[in-house]
């Protein structure tokens, strides 16, 4: 073949895959940017095209946010909540400086703080949590629930695995709202999740609380493996998404149960990154000296009232989480 050909062979070569390259990102940011096409674009069972679990940035601030993505190459989706809020460097610096929020700043700042993360996450979207202590109302919830639905095409909107927040959330899901089912440290709360957001639009989320089980002297790891045999039984409607994850350790635990998804601080996930992205083989041990959590048969297909959905650790992390955000407002005078 005369060389003028072969070069001309290789030109086009290389501007089809060029043409291939940018038409697959231009796919990709449209489709990480609005639910809609999020919602296409997930199979059925909620999961991505990178093999094992959806990771998500459990934090709140973007710029993190923006870090793990150029590191690891994609972002799932964020979870965000009251003290990861009080935590962000913005509001943090306002706080130092004696300029604490009034509740509408508040609100202002996460919205801001939201609306930021949004495009920059995939299919898993962002949860953006409710402002409840121990005596608000589903009614209060739902309201805010809501409103924080409308800051951005992809929120998941979070609840507390209270009586009060479950009747938000199936009150929610009936009315399209996506939802995520936090501070769930039981196999009952997870049923209840279930039964309560059966019918959900898009899959409903359930977060199981690993670290602070650990921190009790449980083995939160069992949890998430007593959920997903739990839910082996069910429909596939509620996705588990571990939560309160603190270490590589628990990460490569997350991938060898596999769960739907996982929420991780960015510091673990640059950790696993600069590690070389370990995956768990048939060697792998996770080791954890906690008390075990027992597996109980649980019949999925009741009413969500039936199950005994309280737990010390939900109500302490309602007041924990009212803690930071009263921290960040302004003192009545
Ligand atoms: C995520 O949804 C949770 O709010 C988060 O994982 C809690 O983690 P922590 O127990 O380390 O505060």
């Amino acid at each position: 073949m005369p060389p003028e050909t072969i070069a001309r062979w290789r030109r086009l070569r290389v501007s089809a895959t060029f043409r291939r390259l940018s038409l697959a990102g231009r796919r990709t940011r449209e489709g990480e940017n609005h639910m809609a096409n999020v919602d296409t674009a997930q199979s059925k069972d909620g999961r991505s095209s990178h093999t094992g679990p959806k990771i998500l940035v459990d934090g709140g601030d973007p710029a993190e946010t923006m870090r793990v993505k150029e590191a690891l190459g994609y972002v799932d989706g964020q979870t965000t909540n009251p003290s990861l809020i009080a935590k962000n460097p913005e509001v943090k610096k306002r706080v130092e400086s004696g300029r604490s929020l009034t509740e509408a700043e508040e609100s202002a700042a996460y919205r801001k703080i939201v609306q930021e993360i949004s495009p920059l996450v995939g299919s898993a979207g962002v949860s953006i949590e409710v402002f409840a202590d121990l005596d608000t109302t589903a009614d209060q919830m739902l309201k805010q629930g809501q409103e924080m639905f409308t800051w951005i095409p992809n929120a998941y909107i979070k609840y507390p695995c209270t009586r009060e927040g479950l009747k938000a959330a199936q009150r929610s899901v009936a009315q399209g709202m996506r939802v995520n089912m936090t501070l769930c440290f039981s196999q009952e709360q997870a049923a209840a999740v279930y039964a309560a957001t059966k019918g959900t639009k898009a899959p409903s989320y359930v977060s199981p609380f690993v670290g602070r089980l650990d921190d009790i002297g449980w083995n939160g790891m069992d949890l998430l493996a007593n959920i997903k045999r739990m839910f082996a039984s069910g429909d596939g409607h509620t996705l588990i998404l571990g939560a309160s994850i603190r270490s590589l350790p628990h990460l490569m635990r997350c991938f060898q149960i596999g769960v739907d998804l996982v929420t991780v601080p960015a510091k673990v996930i640059l950790e696993w990154v600069e590690a070389g992205r370990p995956m768990p083989d048939a060697n792998f041990r996770y080791e954890f000296n906690g008390k075990p959590m027992e597996y109980r048969e649980i019949d999925l297909n009741q009413p969500w009232q039936n199950f005994d959905i309280k737990h010390e650790l939900t109500d302490k992390g309602i007041r924990k989480f009212v803690e930071d955000y009263r921290s960040t407002l302004r003192k009545a005078s």
